[in-house]
């Protein structure tokens, strides 16, 4: 027995030997193959701000992401250019009075020209021109570039933030790009930006333990958002501590005693609220659904069988076919037109619900100059406060008709019951008086408005000039001398 089974073992020993000896050379070869094929992918730095650089290894996506200088797609809402809101809209003029938005606000175009965008703002005023000095800390370049987020891992986010606006000019240069939103190692989305990372985990959130698919909304979230400047020190923070909802980042303004500046009319004292895309998102049919950013404004592109995400980042409204109708079987018009519909409707409310806060601002300082009570005054201040705060929080948020649309016309008509509040108690405060309210100056057009407010457009415009052609040039000359670009 013991000889017949030996006999029979032996094929088959040879048998595995020479499969092990196969499978040995096979996963040799593999191995040699895809490393020579690693090889040739070249290595990129941790948060490499030159996006030309990562697209040598991902040439797809880096040529979608080029052409986010592309302008060429407008939509109702969406211009795709610099489109002068202030003279859109003069009475924001007004509505910001004694605030940097007053001088210029213009409508965002893509991440491409971030850099450009906030160069060319008057709000950074001229630093250097005719002894201007800094009007912002740097604190305002961390949305702008990846660059940024390179500085900030260099000096460490507070001695970033507390340096000058203008001492970074030589260094933040490249447009929003891959080290943005990615790892270089293995192209897995990376949140680079401290602050999102800190409000996160105040609410008790390791953003390093967010899903895959969390994290293709939160890369947006780093940016997309409402923030302050905390202290002297400008530190980057989203209040976010008592909740995301416009009441919740109220009371925390509130209860910190935060007010960004007083009303050069009303000497309210007021909030500014920046952006707060992903807050509104959360709160809309789309974020309560699970819905990522991504779904709509980075589609997937198929290309002889190989899929990509389409990085130009911009309206999903420019081809509904790869967006929207990925989910929806309906029309692209009737598609299109409940974008359309939602954002009438909220315009139509933000319409109301201006001109009633500038007529508040502006009785508001004649009452006070007619002697109404401080207490009055104060009550009165606080109301338009309140109403401006969801004013700006719901028309900031950029493209909130339609990431969330009842959401928004709450917080609208909400500041629209604060406005005639204070409208109401300003009416009794003249009753009082035994006055009639005084008649309102025209600001119908946005030159009459800021000379109200006491700016001097052309000689801000003369310095912007000066700086655009002198000071710029030296911060790209020096970032050439550097590498930086
Ligand atoms: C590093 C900060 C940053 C990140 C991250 C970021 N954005 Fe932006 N985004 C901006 C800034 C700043 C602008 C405005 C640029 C301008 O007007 O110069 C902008 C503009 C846009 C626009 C307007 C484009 C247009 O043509 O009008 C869209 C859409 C947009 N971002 C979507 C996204 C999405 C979606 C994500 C996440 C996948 C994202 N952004 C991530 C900073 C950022
Ligand atoms: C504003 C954030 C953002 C920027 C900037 C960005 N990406 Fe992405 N990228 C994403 C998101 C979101 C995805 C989708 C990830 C997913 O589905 O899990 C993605 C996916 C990818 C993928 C995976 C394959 C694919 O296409 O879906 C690659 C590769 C990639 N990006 C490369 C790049 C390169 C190269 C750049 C710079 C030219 C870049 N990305 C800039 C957010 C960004
Ligand atoms: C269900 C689809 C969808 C999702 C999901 C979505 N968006 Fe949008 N977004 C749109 C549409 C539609 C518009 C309006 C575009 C237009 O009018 O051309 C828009 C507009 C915008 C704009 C305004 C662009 C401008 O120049 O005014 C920004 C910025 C933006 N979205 C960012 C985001 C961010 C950040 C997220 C995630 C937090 C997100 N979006 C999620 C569909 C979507
Ligand atoms: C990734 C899938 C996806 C994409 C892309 C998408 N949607 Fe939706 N959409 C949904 C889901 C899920 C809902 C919620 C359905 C529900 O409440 O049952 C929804 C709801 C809606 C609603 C009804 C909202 C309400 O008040 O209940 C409209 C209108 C709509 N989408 C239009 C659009 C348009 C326009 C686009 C393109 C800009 C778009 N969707 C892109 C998945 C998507």
């Amino acid at each position: 027995m013991p000889i017949l089974s030996s006999n029979k073992r032996a094929p088959l020993m040879i048998g595995l030997i020479i499969f092990c000896s196969l499978a040995t050379v096979i996963v040799i070869l593999v191995f040699l193959t895809s490393s020579y094929f690693m090889d040739k992918k070249r290595k990129i730095a941790r948060l490499e701000p030159r996006s030309s650089i990562w697209g040598q290894n991902y040439p797809k996506e880096y040529d979608t992401w080029r052409q986010s200088a592309n302008l060429n797609y407008k939509s109702r809402s969406l211009s795709g250019s610099r489109r002068d809101l202030l003279a859109d809209r003069p009475a924001m003029v007004i509505l910001w009075a004694g605030y940097a938005f007053s001088r210029d606000y213009k409508a965002p175009r893509s991440h491409n020209y971030a850099v450009f965008d906030i160069r060319e703002s008057l709000r950074v005023g001229s630093p250097g021109v005719e002894g201007q000095r800094d009007l912002q800390p740097a604190t305002c370049w961390v949305c702008k570039s990846p660059d940024a987020a390179r500085m900030i891992d260099e000096l460490g986010p507070a001695s970033f933030y507390k340096a000058s606006f203008s001492s970074m000019g030589p260094e933040i240069v490249n447009a929003i790009g891959c080290a943005d939103c990615h790892n270089p190692n293995d192209l897995t989305l990376t949140i680079t930006r401290p602050a999102l990372r800190e409000a996160l985990s105040r609410r008790g959130i390791d953003v390093n333990k967010a899903t895959p698919k969390a994290t293709r909304t939160l890369v947006c979230a780093q940016c997309h958002v409402e923030y302050y400047f905390q202290g002297e020190g400008k530190y980057l923070t989203f209040p976010w501590d008592k909740g995301l909802t416009v009441e919740d980042m109220e009371n925390y303004y509130d209860e910190r005693q935060i007010t960004d500046w007083t009303h050069a009319i009303s000497g309210a004292p007021m909030l500014k609220a920046q952006h707060p895309d992903y807050e509104l998102f959360l709160m809309g049919p789309f974020g309560q659904n699970d819905l990522s950013c991504a779904d709509c404004h980075m589609p997937l592109i198929t290309e002889n069988g190989v899929k990509y995400s389409d990085h130009q980042l911009e309206s999903p409204l420019k081809n509904l076919s790869t967006t929207c109708q990925n989910c929806h079987k309906k029309e692209e018009a009737s598609l299109l037109k409940r974008v359309q519909s939602w954002e009438e409707r909220i315009r139509e409310l933000r319409g109301r619900l201006e001109p009633e806060l500038v007529k508040a601002h502006l009785l508001t300082r004649a009452a006070a100059e007619k002697g109404a009570s401080p207490p009055k005054l104060t009550a009165v201040r606080k109301l338009i406060r309140e109403a401006q705060w969801r004013w700006d929080f719901a028309v900031a948020s950029h493209g909130a008709s339609f990431h969330a649309p009842m959401e928004t016309l709450r917080i609208l008509s909400s500041g629209l019951e604060r406005a005639n509040m204070a409208l109401k108690a300003l009416n009794d405060i003249f009753q009082e008086l035994n006055l009639a309210p005084p008649d309102l100056p025209d600001l119908a057009a946005k030159a009459q408005a800021q000379s109200y407010i006491g700016l001097n457009m052309p000689v801000l415009a003369v310095q912007k000039r000066k700086f655009l052609a002198e000071a710029v040039p030296e911060w790209l000359a020096a970032a050439r001398a550097n590498g930086r670009i």
